[in-house]
């Protein structure tokens, strides 16, 4: 992670705390899940908002994110909200791996970290969510889709995304054969008036040292032309 972003993640801490992130969280595992115990995965977890919905549930949880700085985050969060920070077990270790074999999760959840994976890499950790799952788990997947703004350009390995999503495209992933599909929704969305405060605030960390207040004027105003998110939620459920 370049230190851009983990400047962005922890500002986002200090921004976005629990009370704020959580207020109108719908967490579809609470809604759809067939049971109301066993193991939940969030795996490229980040801060993760539903493992942080989801402790005062019976729920064993797992964060997996290979960034430390991101799990540590996530530490704080959970002791914050009065919990001990072991209520969630912790791994950096990147996925996919062997760590968790022999464990079947309740729901799996997999939020904006398939896009960083070239198609045929996103191909092949889907497959590998198999070993993992058993009849009644819950995938949830969010993705960019193909109409966000970023996949105008050539993707090269050096882009910061590396794949776009379309309906079909999930549909291969999760075949009908072996998953109940249970939501599917194409989102675009553009900041609120928060988030373009944090972000010019982000923005401006980043460059206070290096340029002008004038140059940092630009810089801003241009990030926010690009800011539009066009994503997918899918949601589904294993035979
Ligand atoms: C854009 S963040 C998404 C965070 C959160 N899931 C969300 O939706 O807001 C992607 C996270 O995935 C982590 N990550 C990237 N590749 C990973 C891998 N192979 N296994 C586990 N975590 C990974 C990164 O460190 C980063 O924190």
């Amino acid at each position: 992670m370049t230190d851009d972003m983990k400047l962005y993640w922890k500002l986002y801490s200090e921004w976005f705390p629990n009370e704020r992130i959580l207020s109108k969280f719908n967490n579809p595992i609470r809604d759809y899940s067939i049971k109301n115990s066993g193991k939940v995965i969030d795996i490229g977890c980040g801060q993760s908002t539903y493992l942080l919905d989801l402790l005062d549930s019976n729920y064993e949880l797992f964060a997996v994110d290979t960034n430390e700085m991101q799990l540590q985050l996530l530490k704080d969060r959970v002791i914050k909200s009065g919990n001990k920070a072991e209520r969630i077990n912790y791994s950096s270790t990147e996925f996919p791996s062997d760590n968790f074999k022999g464990n079947y999760f309740t729901a799996i959840i997999i939020s904006n970290l398939l896009h960083f994976f070239k198609k045929n890499d996103a191909y092949n950790f889907v497959s590998q969510l198999n070993q993992y799952s058993e009849s009644g788990t819950l995938i949830l997947v969010t993705v960019h889709s193909s109409s966000h703004l970023s996949n105008k350009k050539e993707i090269t390995d050096k882009s910061y995304f590396k794949s776009f999503y379309s309906k079909s495209d999930l549909y291969e992933m999760f075949p009908s054969s072996d998953f109940e599909y249970i939501g599917y929704i194409e989102k675009e969305k553009l900041p609120n008036n928060y988030k373009i405060k944090f972000i010019k605030h982000w923005i401006n960390e980043v460059y206070k040292e290096k340029y002008t207040p004038n140059q940092i004027r630009k810089i801003q105003q241009n990030y926010l032309k690009t800011c539009r998110i066009n994503s997918i939620d899918f949601l589904v459920k294993k035979h």
